[in-house]
């Protein structure tokens, strides 16, 4: 390519004030993109910070209502619902109980809230006494026998209301198995979000003290992806497409912007990005140091996750973005 240099071209000319900058950016973030997570828990007026989450709760339903309404009017367009049981067992059974936390909490909000989406999280760690995502058995983790458990899972969540399931258990076969339960059982047109490429990652820990999750032996990484691998990612995603997910995620968010951008260029599909935990946890912690701006910061990294190819993007800071962005 003959293109002119300087001095004939000077991109500068394009920065010269926030008029032109904005006209130019190739790059938007919207409040219509934003996800927020949150936790459910039963009991009354809880609201139960999590220590290396500051702004983030556990929260009884009473209280999901009121979060999900503060961040529905500041436009949050979407809420990602996870729950914490009263009891765990070893088949995870108030994952897919009829009135379990995520049944109750959903069929709340959408009777409170009806213009808010809905989306559940489809796992069975927060549910099962060892903290696994399936159905364990002489120290392993079993895939088949689990993929029924998550199937009555994500029924029992379209069943309650859900707008969208979301499965985060990274077992082989789990779309296909949740695809072919709902339409069995008559939720033909709910959507599934596949955490497609779901990295085992060290930014997950505060989560798992939000979600009391933490596995009691061993780690994820028989099931979870290793962060070493990039093609993988492209396969695990392949395969979730093909059992017939309709819109796919990538997370960890910012150390793996690279997945986002070859999912999205691979597939064109609709992708989400999950700033997960530890990437919020370090964000509040410097900032409460004073060490970094976390409006800028929190902006920036989300604009990257957007540059990198993420149409949807799930943080828990989603409230005080959509504030930031009006
Ligand atoms: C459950 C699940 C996890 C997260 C989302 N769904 C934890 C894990 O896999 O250990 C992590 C979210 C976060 O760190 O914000 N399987």
């Amino acid at each position: 390519m003959n293109m002119p240099g300087f001095p004939v071209v000077r991109p500068r000319r394009l920065r010269q004030s926030a008029a032109l900058r904005r006209l130019v950016a190739e790059t938007q973030l919207n409040v219509s993109q934003l996800v927020l997570p949150l936790f459910a828990r039963a009991g009354k007026k809880l609201r139960h910070e999590i220590g290396s989450m500051p702004g983030v709760f556990q929260l009884s339903p009473d209280e999901i209502v009121r979060e999900a309404a503060a961040a529905h009017a500041a436009g949050v367009p979407a809420v990602l619902l996870f729950g914490i049981p009263d009891k765990k067992d070893i088949k995870a059974s108030g994952a897919y109980a009829k009135n379990g936390i995520v049944q109750q909490v959903t069929r709340l909000l959408k009777k409170e809230l009806p213009s808010l989406l809905v989306i559940t999280d489809v796992c069975l760690c927060e549910y099962m006494e060892h903290g696994h995502c399936g159905i364990v058995h002489d120290g392993k983790i079993l895939n088949d026998p689990s993929l029924k458990l998550l199937a009555r899972t994500a029924a029992s969540h379209a069943e309650a209301g859900a707008d969208i399931v979301a499965p985060s258990d990274m077992m082989d076969g789990r779309v296909r198995a949740i695809r072919a339960e709902l339409d069995n059982e008559g939720f033909a047109d709910t959507p599934i979000m596949s955490y497609a490429a779901k990295f085992a990652s060290a930014f997950y820990g505060p989560f798992r003290e939000a979600a009391e999750s933490t596995p009691k032996f061993g780690d994820r990484r028989s099931y979870q992806m290793d962060a070493a691998n990039a093609n993988e990612a492209l396969r695990e995603t392949a395969l979730d497409i093909a059992e017939g997910a309709d819109m796919v995620m990538v997370k960890p968010a910012l150390a793996y912007l690279d997945i986002i951008h070859r999912v999205k260029q691979e597939f064109g599909l609709p992708t989400a990005a999950y700033a997960v935990s530890g990437e919020y946890a370090m964000v509040k912690a410097a900032a409460a140091k004073g060490w970094i701006d976390e409006r800028a910061v929190t902006l920036e990294s989300l604009l990257a996750m957007r540059r990198a190819g993420a149409d949807i993007l799930i943080t828990y800071a989603a409230v005080d973005v959509a504030k930031w962005l009006r």
